[in-house]
């Protein structure tokens, strides 16, 4: 055992020998003095460190040591066994201040031992200072001031000061700061524990700071803020991210030069369980004639004050089974007044029902650089970045922000319809109010929403000035426009229709249900346009389509006009209707932009219908097999009318086509060569056609239908036509099919033939319920085999009458709906409705 003893101690000589033999030549000696009585420890002990390196230690009386501790009165001598000792070594000089026992030394205090005498080292001053209870205790930073770093943070110039108290034996981390900020003065009580930590090679030699005694200040700390100009602060609660004492009081003051204002934000907070008390933010304002101005954490903080005011943080008594945590984390930020600031605008929504009105900040991509806070503020006082009004009340706003592109507003209104018997033709203008139009902040959507009792009321939205819609083709260039939607047949979709702008052929617009129509701005112009009455909607009775778009061209230019739900394609089953009308001296050329579809079925089948008005002759394609129709003319009001299938996914419906006028002269004259060449075969079939509405007439319902359609979405030929023989008389959506290529022969040339194929018996019904003249077929007058019509009435829109046109042998009675079944609601959409409210 002995021997193995004095082995070890052998070796051990013979590395420390080793050690000094390497010792560098020259490595500076160091002596630091203690002075008797001055309570001051000086520990020189190894670091955190860090880069894998040889030891280094410290040489005090050729002795080799890792730690050296050096107490009042002495002064020894020592070197490093290495040239870099800073990479090893740290020194912590702790001062214990003990108010207490004797006499407080306050004022400025000095960094002892001076660290002209102290090595390169990263050192920490530390002092403890211990006060009664009753005594405050002030650290005053003149410069430079301090800035609060949360968790994770570091200073850059690597100077930090951390701040502690004392409640009773429990050490509270009041927080850690840089050497660039605010902060001022910190006041505390019962004792304050500051360590200052310098890098080895930061030049500082004061402590940049002293120590006052004050008065009680009762609470655990007061931090006071001084801002000489536009600047930020960011602020901690004590212990932060930690839990703040429990039933504690902290505060900050704040001095802000009068020509600014300050605004606070909460950036992170936490709330405990209170068994008694309640946590809150108690603010002094100047000017409040309500001060203390109390806050829940949750609430929004004020803003725009002016002047110095301070915030105090009030904990409450936590249930001890279940504490939670009370801490806080804000920001106060200090900027000029903006010009906007002393504006108030009074924004008036007591005679608005079910609005609201956000106004919040743009989307915008984050940067890097420092930008200034937008507020809100309500009634001057309580600023936030984001704000919304509610209707029923009259609000004075206004803002705290240097650039107001930065904010936007978003209305949205709502209008129910409960009693559909209530609303039944009333209409409501969608207006935006005045107010809302002068507020200095762009309107970027307002939204209405209209909403009605189920299968009960379709809406009907009518502009004041025409509507286009919005395509490639021909965008909108105004400075609003609307974007029109509906609840779909599946009612988590929205079905959107598009964007539609002033300036167009679009007269009305149908909407099937609950419909939200959208303004978005584009340009500040728009404030004027907006300011106008520019749409008003209308409860109509129920029908079945998705849309109805009644588009009156111009002649002077093209009407473009997409299938709803552009993009995603038509929802599948449903339908939508284009009433195109021709003026009597034009002939309307329909285009269609692609030679298919696209569609793919993947239940039912996909149909578009062309029919004429006046004649109620049709054209019926199915859109997944048949090529589009090349460009046709139509010398009367037409429909377009498209029903989709169940389509596959990513083999969408989408239609874009076109409508131009030109005037019907030129046409006439193909028609009559047309009529002549035709001359022989057109009066065989004019004699049939009165024979067979002669028939009509007596009821054999010896119809010509090759195809039969119903109302119901389903596209399952076979089974329809079983439904259809249980049907009752009144069901009135029953059609017939005819064959009528002879009667339209001439337009079997524009259409290049595609029309009117054999397989017309296996259409997908046609949903539409309209109550003039929708694209069904003509029920009557054709040779093909006649499917028994069920129902007893005369088809609707049928008029034996012929008037004196070349082309047309029979055509509706204008306007013949009073024979119509009465359960199914009329559309008559030709009186223009008053607006009632
Ligand atoms: C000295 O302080 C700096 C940062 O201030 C740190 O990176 C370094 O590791 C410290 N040195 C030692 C030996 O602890
Ligand atoms: C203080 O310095 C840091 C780092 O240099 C900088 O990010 C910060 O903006 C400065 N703060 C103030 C209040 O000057
Ligand atoms: C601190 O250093 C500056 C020069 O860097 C010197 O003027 C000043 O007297 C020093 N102060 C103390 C207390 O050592
Ligand atoms: C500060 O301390 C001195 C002496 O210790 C005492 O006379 C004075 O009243 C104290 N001031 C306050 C505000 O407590
Ligand atoms: C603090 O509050 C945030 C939300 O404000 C919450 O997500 C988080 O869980 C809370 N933390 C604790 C410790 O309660
Ligand atoms: C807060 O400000 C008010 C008014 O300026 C003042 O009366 C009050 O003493 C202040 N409170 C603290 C804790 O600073
Ligand atoms: C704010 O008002 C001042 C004078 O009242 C004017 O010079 C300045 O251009 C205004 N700034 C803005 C953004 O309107
Ligand atoms: C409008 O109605 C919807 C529900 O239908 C509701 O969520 C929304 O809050 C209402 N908007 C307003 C402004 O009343
Ligand atoms: C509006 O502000 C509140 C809190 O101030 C926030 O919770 C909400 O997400 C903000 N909304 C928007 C749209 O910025
Ligand atoms: C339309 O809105 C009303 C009221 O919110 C609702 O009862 C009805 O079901 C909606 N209709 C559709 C088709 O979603
Ligand atoms: C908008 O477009 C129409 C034609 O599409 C054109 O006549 C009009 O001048 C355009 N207006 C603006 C402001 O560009
Ligand atoms: C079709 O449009 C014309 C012209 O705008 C209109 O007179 C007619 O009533 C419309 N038909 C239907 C069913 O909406």
């Amino acid at each position: 055992m002995a021997g193995l003893k004095r082995l070890v101690t052998i070796a051990l000589l013979w590395i420390l020998l080793l050690g000094v033999e390497r010792l560098p030549l020259g490595t500076e000696a160091f002596e630091i003095a203690v002075p008797q009585g001055s309570s001051i420890t000086v520990l020189i002990k190894l670091g955190t460190l860090t880069l894998p390196s040889k030891p280094c230690y410290i040489i005090i009386s050729r002795r080799h040591v890792t730690t050296l501790s050096i107490k009042s009165g002495e002064r020894p001598v020592f070197t490093f066994s290495c040239q870099n000792p800073e990479n090893h070594f740290v020194i912590e000089i702790q001062k214990n201040i003990d108010c207490m026992s004797g006499p407080c030394p306050f004022g400025e205090v000095q960094l002892q031992p001076p660290t002209s005498v102290l090595p390169a080292l990263n050192r920490t001053f530390i002092w403890d200072v211990r006060a009664h209870k009753r005594i405050g205790l002030e650290l005053q930073f003149s410069a430079p001031r301090l800035r609060q770093i949360g968790p994770g943070e570091s200073c850059s110039d690597g100077v930090t000061h951390s701040i502690s108290g004392r409640i009773d034996a429990t050490m509270v981390r009041i927080g850690t700061f840089c050497s660039n900020g605010t902060v001022s003065r910190i006041k505390m009580q019962e004792g304050v524990k500051m360590a200052l930590h310098l890098p080895w090679f930061h030049p500082r030699n004061i402590s940049g700071f002293s120590i006052a005694n004050r008065s009680s200040i009762k609470r655990l700390c007061i931090i006071e803020s001084v801002f000489e100009g536009e600047g930020a602060a960011t602020l901690m609660s004590a212990n932060y991210p930690e839990g703040f004492p429990e039933d504690e009081l902290m505060t900050w003051q704040f001095v802000v030069p009068p020509h600014l204002r300050a605004s606070v934000s909460f950036l992170n907070f936490n709330v405990s369980n209170c068994e008694r008390k309640e946590e809150r933010v108690e603010y002094y304002i100047p000017g409040s004639t309500t001060n203390p101005e109390v806050f829940k954490l949750g609430d929004k903080q004020p803003g725009n004050m002016a002047g110095n005011f301070n915030l105090s943080l009030q904990g409450c008594d936590q249930d001890a089974q279940n504490p939670g945590i009370l801490r806080l984390r804000f920001q106060v930020l200090v900027q000029h007044p903006q010009n906007e600031s002393n504006k108030l605008y009074v924004v008036d929504l007591s005679n608005e029902r079910a609005m609201s009105l956000t106004i919040e900040p743009r989307p915008v991509k984050l940067s890097r650089k420092f930008v200034r806070g937008c507020f809100v503020c309500l009634e001057s006082r309580t600023c936030s970045v984001n704000l919304t009004l509610t209707s029923g009340s009259k609000h004075t706003i206004s803002f705290l922000c240097d650039d107001l592109t930065r904010l936007w507003m978003n209305v949205e209104k709502n209008i129910s319809c409960t009693d559909h018997r209530y609303c039944h033709r009333r209409s409501y203008p969608l207006l935006v109010p005045r107010d809302i139009l002068l507020l200095p902040v762009e309107l970027h959507d307002f939204s209405w929403k209209v909403l009605v009792p189920k299968d009960r009321l379709s809406l009907m939205l009518v502009p004041a000035q025409k509507l286009q819609q919005h395509t490639h083709e021909r965008p909108c260039n105004t400075s609003f426009s609307y974007l029109v939607a509906s609840a779909s047949a599946s009612p988590s979709q929205e079905l959107y229709f598009g964007f539609f702008c002033p300036g167009g052929s679009i007269e009305q617009i149908q909407v099937k249900q609950n419909v939200s129509v959208t303004l978005r701005t584009f340009a500040p112009t728009f404030r004027e346009e907006a300011s106008r009455p520019g749409l008003t909607v209308s409860f109509i009775p129920h029908f079945k389509e998705e849309g109805i778009f009644t588009v009156t061209p111009d002649t002077k230019s093209k009407v473009y006009l997409k299938s709803p739900n552009w993009d995603r394609g038509l929802p599948s089953l449903t339908s939508v209707s284009w009433n195109i009308s021709v003026p009597r001296d034009q002939v309307a050329c329909l285009t269609f932009s692609k030679e298919r579809t696209g569609v793919v079925c993947q239940t039912g089948r996909a149909f578009m219908i062309i029919q004429e008005q006046h004649t109620r002759a049709e054209e019926i394609f199915s859109l997944e097999e048949e090529v589009l129709p090349k460009p046709s003319f139509h010398h009367h009001s037409f429909w377009v009318n498209i029903s989709n299938c169940s389509p596959a996914s990513g083999k969408q419906l989408d239609l874009l086509f076109w409508v131009t006028l030109t005037p019907r002269t030129v046409d006439l004259t193909v028609v009559v060569i047309a009529v002549v060449g035709a001359g022989t075969l057109l009066l065989f079939v004019l004699g049939l056609i009165i024979c067979c509405v002669k028939k009509k007439k007596k009821k054999t319902d010896k119809g010509p239908a090759v195809g039969i359609y119903n109302g119901n979405i389903n596209t399952q030929m076979p089974r329809q036509l079983k439904k259809l023989k249980e049907r009752k008389d009144s069901d009135p959506h029953v059609y017939a099919v005819i064959d009528d290529t002879m009667v339209y022969g001439h337009l079997l040339q524009d259409s290049g033939g595609s029309f009117l194929q054999p397989e017309v018996d296996t259409y997908r019904p046609f949903q539409g319920t309209m109550g003039d003249c929708p694209p069904s077929p003509p029920p009557t007058c054709s040779r093909a085999p006649t499917v028994k019509l069920t129902t007893d009435e005369p088809p609707p829109c049928l008029t034996p009458e012929s008037e004196s046109e070349p082309y047309t042998f029979s055509h509706p009675r204008n306007g013949d709906v009073s024979n119509r079944n009465t359960e199914v609601p009329l559309l008559d959409t030709q009186e223009p409705e008053k607006p009632t409210e």
